[in-house]
């Protein structure tokens, strides 16, 4: 039985040492979940779960989204192993998993099964810590702050020039209207932003989107961002409630393959 950690940055990530037994017992689930509320992001290298080892351990730690084949879902951009691949380009871009629905999913979990020679990292923030370096102004101004969240939004980044039927598609998931400050019910306060974030309900359109832009930037500065350079075998898990993240460029046709499980969240959006 192992169980060690270690943090990978001041502000976010942290690495636990573990065997897949340990992890699977759920003896330390608790611990697990509480490190990933504190840390956005828990890393364990080189770990190399099975798919079915995947999803048992995710079990341990919440409510499991089936999603995929057998619960496990391919994060891959070959068409022939994910028909919606095309759609996963959007990671490339800061984000947040699931901003259209009300609750979003608490945690996704990749297991990494083969790597791109060039690129494919994947970059974390934290806007927890985000949140609590603004000034006591800012945090003031930025309160009540209300902001309209679309798919087509996301999408517009992967596809600039959309043929009006693929613009009618986006269209059909509907958009929602979120608080730019999730006060979560522990207390503590996180910021709601990424590729998602369209425009600021009530205020003039592009003093909005500049904002949304200024406060990305603010996010996503390295104090804030934990890079994650891949090992085959690594299984990275973020909490999606308090961080953002994006994947780095790799070549369209480079084989790279996550398996990814899933946690369904347990609080909704609230300002
Ligand atoms: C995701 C995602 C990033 C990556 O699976 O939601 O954004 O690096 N993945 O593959
Ligand atoms: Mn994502």
């Amino acid at each position: 039985m192992t169980f060690s950690t270690r943090d990978l940055s001041p502000r976010i990530g942290t690495e636990i040492q573990a065997d897949i037994d340990t992890l699977l017992s759920g003896k330390h689930a608790a611990e697990i979940r509480d490190i990933l509320e504190q840390r956005g992001v828990v890393v364990f290298k080189e770990v190399h779960m099975s798919d079915e080892q995947q999803l048992a351990f995710t079990g341990t730690l919440g409510n499991v989204i089936d999603e995929g084949e057998k619960g496990v879902y391919k994060v891959t951009l070959d068409t022939k192993e994910n028909p919606q691949a095309d759609y996963l380009k959007g990671a490339f871009f800061w984000h947040i998993d699931g901003t259209t629905l009300d609750v979003p999913i608490l945690a996704s979990i990749l297991s990494a099964k083969k790597l791109s020679e060039t690129g494919g990292d994947t970059e974390f923030s934290n806007t927890y810590a985000a949140y609590e370096d603004l000034s006591e102004e800012d945090k003031a101004k930025y309160d009540n702050l209300k902001v309209v969240h679309s798919l087509e939004n996301a999408q517009q980044y992967v596809h600039p020039e959309p043929s009006y039927e693929t613009m009618q598609m986006w269209r059909r998931v509907p958009s929602n209207t979120l608080p730019l400050v999730w006060k979560h019910k522990s207390g503590r306060n996180s910021l709601v932003l990424g590729s998602t974030a369209a425009y600021v309900e009530g205020m003039e359109y592009q003093a909005g989107r500049e904002l949304l832009v200024k406060l990305r930037d603010y996010a996503t500065q390295p104090q804030f961002v934990y890079r994650h350079k891949w090992n085959v075998g690594d299984l990275v898990i973020w909490d999606n409630t308090g961080t953002m993240h994006r994947a780095t460029r790799y070549p369209l046709d480079s084989g790279r393959m996550m398996h990814r499980t899933k946690l369904a969240g347990e609080e909704s959006f609230s300002g």
